[in-house]
């Protein structure tokens, strides 16, 4: 394929065009004038028809798996050649930019359209998962457990907001029902916009992933007594909101003093919901973040202690239910070795990075070698509408992705 064979010019115009499709494929939204899409919301499937059709004409065979993953193979050399996968997710947040996760899909299918058809010694099989936020049920990485066989019975019967079960979710999306799994691998390779600030600061388009940090997600509940907002004075109030309130800001102190600990509680619903009556019931959820386990479940130990102790003395009950206790995960030293040595020949500076927010890469790497290059993200922005990414950054990772391939085994 050779790398210097495809000049600079082309290489932007395909940076340009896998910008084009993100912003396109980000109209698919279960909310018009903004992109939310969460696992197999109906707007998926107008995702995996454009995406699929055109991973298709890119030369790979396409199919939806049993938990909703957009498969796409391009043979290798032979039928017995391993696979290199290459992806990321197909879902968002709620009021998501165009780029986390799908930007990762899309350049895995430029890729093997930029090989125009030539054969490696290995099958490349580019991915978009079905679900990697856990906005929908609560847990994260739905489609890349599936892929590996990790989804239990317990998982499979998490319900969503509306009472639907994932089991009951992908039936309803009618997906198949065995499922297609991994085989043979050379490894996992996913693109990634930073979704930080640090790449624009030092002035660099590129970063190498060499760890992921682990996370803990939980559910409380504070259960305290509904009262008349007007009748019932302060001191015999059993308020579910203020006890919440309170242990909150605890949650963000104890984040505060202690060294690359991130910690956020990013939903919450209030009950039973009048300007007038005293909050009786209050769900919320907590994110726990450090590359140290130890850290992250100290933590999330202290946080709990915080509940239980606020919550006894305002006469509240606190129960709490853990939905997501990852480990860090680091990425594979060869496929490190070898990502940074691509980023180099192509003219780059490899940033290292350990990565603050969780990739499929995290569970891929249970089971294979996985690495991961990050593109700058402008304004370090994620998360929100106005995400964006570098046409010349896209460039210059499709190039680091061609060089990748050239050398691999
Ligand atoms: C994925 O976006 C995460 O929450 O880290
Ligand atoms: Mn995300
Ligand atoms: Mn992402």
């Amino acid at each position: 394929m050779g790398t210097a064979r495809i000049g600079a010019h082309k290489m932007l115009a395909a940076a340009e065009e896998c910008i084009a499709r993100c912003r396109a494929l980000a109209l698919h939204t279960e909310e018009p004038g903004f992109t939310t899409r969460t696992f197999l919301a109906p707007s998926m499937r107008a995702v995996h028809r454009d995406l699929g059709a055109w991973m298709h004409d890119a030369g790979m065979t396409v199919s939806v798996d049993a938990v909703g993953n957009l498969r796409g193979h391009y043979a290798g050399i032979s039928e017995a050649a391993p696979v290199l996968w290459i992806g990321s997710h197909l879902d968002t947040v709620p009021h998501a930019g165009a780029f986390d996760g799908i930007l990762g899909v899309v350049m895995g299918g430029k890729l093997v359209e930029l090989l125009a058809g030539r054969r490696l010694p290995y099958a490349i099989e580019v991915v978009g998962f079905s679900e990697e936020e856990g906005v929908r049920f609560g847990f994260p990485f739905i489609g890349s457990r599936g892929l590996i066989g990790d989804l239990d019975p317990a998982l499979l019967s998490h319900q969503d907001s509306g009472g639907v079960s994932v089991l009951e979710a992908i039936g309803q999306y009618g997906l198949p029902k065995s499922q297609d799994t991994w085989g043979p691998s050379v490894g996992y390779l996913e693109f990634h916009i930073e979704q930080g600030p640090v790449l624009e600061s030092l002035g660099l388009s590129l970063g190498v992933v060499t760890a992921i940090a682990g996370q803990t997600r939980l559910q409380l509940t504070f259960e305290g007594r509904a009262g008349h907002a007007g009748t019932t004075p302060m001191n015999l109030r059993n308020d579910a909101l203020a006890c919440a309130a309170e242990w909150i800001g605890e949650v963000e102190a104890h984040a505060c003093k202690t060294s690359g600990l991130v910690a956020t509680v990013g939903k919450m619903e209030v009950l039973p919901g009048a300007p007038n009556v005293i909050p009786s019931l209050v769900k919320l959820t907590l994110d726990v973040r450090h590359e140290t386990d130890a850290t992250r479940q100290n933590a999330v130990v202290h946080c709990l202690n915080r509940a239980r102790e606020i919550a006894e003395k305002r006469g509240v009950c606190v129960t709490s239910r853990v939905m997501l206790d990852q480990a860090a995960v680091p990425m594979s030293e060869q496929f490190i070795a070898r990502l940074s040595d691509a980023v180099m020949n192509v003219g780059h500076s490899p940033q290292l990075f350990t990565s603050g927010a969780g990739h499929d890469a995290m569970v891929m790497a249970r089971v294979m070698p996985a690495a991961m290059l990050f593109l700058r993200s402008p304004g370090g922005i994620s998360h929100h509408p106005d995400e964006s990414v570098l046409a010349s950054d896209v460039a210059a990772a499709l190039l680091v992705g061609l060089n990748f391939l050239e050398n691999l085994p």
